[in-house]
């Protein structure tokens, strides 16, 4: 997608140096836009962890690029004893969006068969390249069927502008392009259908006022920032048509575990008869799982994020500031899990579902036990 009109995806190939991962930095967005090298596992762990790079196809794919970058900078003799431990050390970064065990466990099965570190390295990065343009084809698959729904919900309401409201960012920063959760909104807006979309601002970490908002704008979406206690207020007012949100891990029984504060959204859509949908590609799912609340690992991050905010002075300087006393405790719980009932449905790469076992089978028969 765009930035400042030139295309750019959230993850590539230094282009002179393909020992040179590149990413965007997406902790200085939308502030200032800068690009960061990863050139070690170490730094590809650090760059997921630290939320460099964020959202949970790219964590999925910045895993497999860490993979990569394991092999070919480690030390030769030891490299499928170092291979086990880079894959370890790579999935213990972030524990709740499934993408990266679950793309650090198909590299692996891929790399089991080399022989030497030169055929793995090889294999490596054509494996990490194909990850990553599956996931932007997933995406743009997602978009072509989320936009079905808007277009319908547009013809009901004879062309009047529908207003989605979105959660957190489930946009192409998140998943390398298009988006899972906005891919539909740009596929919409593209064909000319009017949107407005109402961006969540996401606290703590303000993932919708800093990165969606930020992402709907270089594209021209009309959108508009809320905070995150607006959206009740808006659906009691018929001012949401639809939800659109992402997901970090959806169980084979369709709960959602997605940004903090996407279940209460879901319990006020439902509460007004509102459709909740889910966009996600099948890499965000764990078929293993069954009961989302008590199966899915909740992330629990640093309170700072909660005590502090950061922001740009008028002067242009970017500054942290505490906005909770010293005294006082916080938490900082990641994400929730939308129980599958209040789930309208699932947004996939190979269709729209009901989030529930039977009918994800039904698109992804393979997975059947
Ligand atoms: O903590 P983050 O920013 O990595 O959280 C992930 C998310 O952005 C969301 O929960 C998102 O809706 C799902 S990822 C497409």
């Amino acid at each position: 997608m765009q930035v400042n009109g030139k295309n750019y995806h959230t993850i590539w190939v230094h282009p002179d140096n393909k020992q040179i991962i590149q990413v965007i930095d997406q902790r200085k967005i939308p502030f200032e836009f800068q690009i960061v090298n990863l050139k070690t596992p170490e730094d590809a762990f650090e760059a997921i962890k630290n939320m460099t790079v964020r959202g949970a196809p790219l964590i999925g794919v910045t895993g497999a690029y860490g993979i990569y970058l394991g092999l070919i900078s480690g030390d030769d003799k030891n490299w499928k004893a170092n291979l086990e431990k880079s894959a370890e050390y790579l999935k213990s970064a972030r524990p709740t969006a499934v993408n990266l065990a679950l793309l650090i466990d198909e590299m692996m099965h891929k790399l089991a068969g080399c022989t030497t570190i030169e055929q793995a390295c090889i294999m490596a990065l054509e494996e990490a390249n194909r990850m990553k343009l599956r996931e932007i084809a997933w995406s743009e698959a997602i978009g072509n069927y989320g936009c079905e729904l808007i277009e319908a919900i547009s013809k009901k309401k004879n062309g009047q502008p529908v207003n989605i409201l979105t959660h957190c960012n489930a946009g192409w920063l998140a998943c390398i392009d298009w988006g899972t959760a906005t891919a539909p909104m740009y596929k919409a807006f593209l064909k000319g259908i009017p949107i407005h979309v109402w961006v969540d601002e996401t606290r703590p970490r303000n993932q919708g006022a800093r990165l969606t908002a930020w992402e709907l704008s270089q594209e021209g979406v009309p959108h508009t920032v809320i905070p995150d206690n607006a959206g009740g207020h808006l659906m009691q007012h018929g001012l949401v048509d639809l939800c659109i949100v992402g997901s970090d891990r959806t169980t084979s029984t369709g709960d959602v575990a997605n940004k903090i504060g996407t279940y209460l959204k879901a319990l006020a859509a439902s509460e007004n008869n509102i459709p909740f949908y889910v966009a996600l590609p099948s890499s965000s799912i764990d078929f293993t799982m069954k009961d989302g609340i008590h199966e899915i690992p909740i992330e629990q991050r640093d309170g700072e994020e909660v005590s502090h905010m950061e922001g740009k002075l008028e002067n242009g300087e970017i500054k942290k500031i505490r906005i909770v006393n010293e005294l006082s405790p916080v938490a900082n719980y990641g994400f929730d899990v939308t129980p599958a009932k209040y789930v309208t449905g699932l947004i996939t790469e190979r269709g729209i579902c009901k989030a529930d076992r039977d009918d994800i089978l039904r698109l992804f028969p393979e997975k059947k036990d």
